[in-house]
């Protein structure tokens, strides 16, 4: 059951799709305290939630920021990441889901100031806040009723879950090339190549730069007939330049959003000065979403969105003070406070809190203009939406990738996300695997973390034991940073066991997208905590390095450096699974309980669950090229097992056709039984009995 209140005057930020009445009664649990909302927790139960956000699968003792947040180098100690989801799970005797539809600024302290509290605090009080109570008391339950709220996952095209090459540093058609035929060379399978900022002429959204990419859509159609496909970034900052036409004509039709005295807000992000384009208000979003059309016109399908929170490098008028001001100290003594002073006025110039509260949004409707602080995390949603809103009128028949770094829930429904800027640091492996559950709670299923790592130099462990995880994730990218160590596949010593961990992707593929479209068209989770499926397992609810994907398989990543085995906690027997590649799967069965088992550099291991199968597919060098007419199994029956196998051409939209699902059966003494209208040939890779 979901119940409704609403509070004063909330924004209406559509990340809700159904109608829900609002609730008379008193906001059941939370009492009212200063300004927040104050729940006492029930000793040692879990809160779940949070989406992109620090720390463990269980939230519990830290203070968190929903305010989206452009930081490259967060730590354990970070509040705010580059999204806002506002989704909590309250475990203990009676758990229930909440859910604050509130897009400003909003903390969560969970039991940080005092340790069994936990106190929601908004900014102000315009807000609607959803409480979700489910009968049968699940958590799963709970979850898919919110999501059921919020609406349909979005659903990406197959070849985007294929492997994908990306780094900030790719300046031309030469080098995007040589990308492509040294993965080829090194016969490592790859789908995309990302386009970063240098495609575009002089950072310009909309344009590719003549002399670096002189022929784009042969470019594309060149890449095309390897089955890769180029990805390029779209930044949420139109540069301010006479003659360039976005700039003209947003400015014409008033599109950018504007300071208080009505002229448009200047920040600046790549190109130096850029308005934003006010992706709250209707026409405008229609504006931006269709100037897509010009890459789509050259041969792309798919995008990734960026600096959408926005960031800003600075603004003009705190740049102008900050000039003003440094000025005035030239010739002073500057002893220790005034030194800090000039730090403070430099290193407080991007994404100042202030320049925030100065711009404003016309969100069209009736509705009056409203500052940009009380709705910051809206914008890379709704610069999201725009691009999806478009693509469902330029290409109402075809799926397009499309992924955003900042978000909120709602842009669920129009694409995915990837992590932000992360580290080449193995605790930033160790984040990205214990935020796949949560992002899964809130919609966000098709993300994954620049794998690898983004700032900071990697090493060759790092990029095996990230990519080893990184094969599980929808998003499969590895992406790095300007001027940190190149990290594509085949640069390294070891890249013969790198591209085995990589085509072992693509064995996985069929049960990934199958999993992915049943989450998505089931608002079920695609990842989650063991306590979820084990809800009995007292010490299942204390594991946070191991995750479920789907329902056959438990995920234990190695993530320490020099680690030949780790530890792990199995809530039942489980047949364990070590892999090097697509030609060697080891299985063990194991009883539950604790093991160490031994994980060499080049191996991974995962576990497949009593009463479930896996189907594999053969290697193949692009999920094009993937054959799923032939798959093998490894199943571990309890007296039989089945699966709902979810195929289909991965380009269209006839998500519901019954002609996608199969049923995949294998009993205990080996005998296979499929039923489906797909031609399908399955044999026993392993059985477990
Ligand atoms: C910031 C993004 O997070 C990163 O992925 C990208 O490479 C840089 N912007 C440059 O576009």
């Amino acid at each position: 059951m979901i119940r409704k209140y609403t509070f004063g005057n909330p924004f209406p930020t559509e990340a809700v799709v159904k109608e829900i009445p609002a609730s008379q009664g008193t906001l059941p649990c939370f009492s009212m305290k200063d300004g927040s909302l104050v729940l006492t927790m029930e000793k040692d139960a879990p809160v779940y939630g949070l989406g992109e956000q620090v720390r463990g699968i269980n939230k519990r003792g830290w203070l968190y920021t929903s305010n989206c947040t452009d930081d490259p180098h967060h730590l354990e100690t970070t509040h705010s990441l580059y999204g806002a989801h506002n989704f909590l799970l309250i475990g203990g005797s009676e758990p229930f889901g909440i859910f604050i539809d509130y897009p400003g600024r909003l903390t969560f302290d969970i039991g940080y100031t005092q340790k069994d509290t936990l106190r929601i605090t908004p900014e102000d009080w315009d807000l609607d806040i959803y409480v979700i109570q489910e009968e049968d008391g699940l958590l799963p339950s709970i979850v898919r009723s919110f999501r059921q709220l919020i609406g349909r996952s979005y659903i990406p095209p197959k070849w985007a879950f294929g492997y994908g090459q990306s780094r900030w540093g790719y300046k031309n058609e030469a080098d995007v090339r040589e990308v492509a035929a040294k993965y080829k060379e090194a016969g490592i399978p790859l789908d995309a190549i990302y386009l970063d900022i240098d495609y575009m002429e002089r950072y310009e959204d909309f344009t590719v730069s003549e002399e670096k990419f002189p022929d784009l859509p042969a470019l594309a159609a060149d890449m095309k007939k390897e089955g890769i496909h180029l990805v390029p970034i779209i930044d949420a900052g139109v540069k301010i330049e006479d003659g360039y036409s976005v700039y003209e004509e947003g400015k014409a039709a008033g599109y950018f959003c504007k300071e208080e005295d009505g002229t448009d807000f200047v920040g600046a992000v790549w190109p130096g000065r850029a308005h934003f384009p006010d992706m709250l208000n209707p026409a405008a979003r229609r504006w931006f979403g269709l100037k897509y059309k010009f890459l789509l016109d050259q041969g792309i399908d798919g995008f990734w969105n960026d600096m959408n929170e926005p960031a800003i490098f600075y603004s003009e008028k705190r740049l102008n003070k900050v000039f003003d001001e440094v000025a005035s100290m030239k010739g002073q003594n500057l002893d220790l406070d005034k030194n800090d002073h000039l730090l403070g006025l430099v290193n407080t110039l991007a994404n100042n809190p202030e320049d925030y509260r100065s711009f404003y949004h016309q969100p069209g409707g009736g509705l009056p203009r409203v500052r940009h602080d009380k709705v910051h995390n809206l914008y890379g949603y709704n610069m999201t939406r725009a691009a999806g809103e478009a693509f469902e009128e330029l290409e109402p028949d075809k799926r397009i990738l499309m992924f955003s770094r900042s978000s909120y829930i709602g842009m669920h429904r129009y694409g995915g996300i990837w992590q932000g800027d992360n580290l080449s640091w193995w605790s930033h492996l160790l984040m990205n695997v214990k935020m796949m559950p949560s992002l899964s709670m809130c919609g966000f299923l098709y993300t994954g973390a620049d794998l690898a790592g983004f700032g900071a130099d990697t090493t060759e462990d790092l990029v095996m034991r990230w990519l080893q995880f990184g094969i599980f994730t929808p998003l499969m990218r590895n992406h790095s940073a300007m001027g940190t160590r190149e990290q594509e596949a085949y640069r390294f010593s070891n890249a013969k066991a790198l591209g085995q961990i990589i085509g072992l992707r693509y064995c996985l593929l069929p049960y990934l997208y199958s999993e992915y479209m049943k989450a998505a068209l089931n608002d079920d989770m695609l990842f989650q905590p063991l306590s979820f499926a084990y809800p009995d397992d007292a010490l299942a609810a204390q594991v946070e390095d191991q995750i479920l994907l789907g329902e056959s398989l438990m995920l234990a990543p190695v993530y320490q450096q020099n680690a030949t085995g780790r530890y792990v906690y199995l809530p039942e027997d489980m047949l364990c699974v070590t892999t090097s590649g697509p030609e060697d799967f080891r299985c063990q069965k194991m009883t539950a309980g604790h093991h160490y088992v031994p994980v060499a550099e080049e191996e991974l291991i995962f576990f497949v669950r009593k009463g479930h199968l896996l189907p594999l597919a053969e290697a193949a060098k692009n999920v094009e090229e993937l054959d799923a007419s032939h798959l093998h199994v490894i199943a571990y029956p309890a007296d039989t097992c089945c699966y709902t196998l979810y195929d289909d051409d991965g380009y269209g939209k006839d998500y519901e056709d019954p002609s996608h699902l199969s049923a995949i059966d294998v009993t205990a003494d080996g005998g296979v039984r499929y039923e489906g209208s797909q031609e399908r040939t399955i044999d026993i890779c392993f059985i477990c009995s």
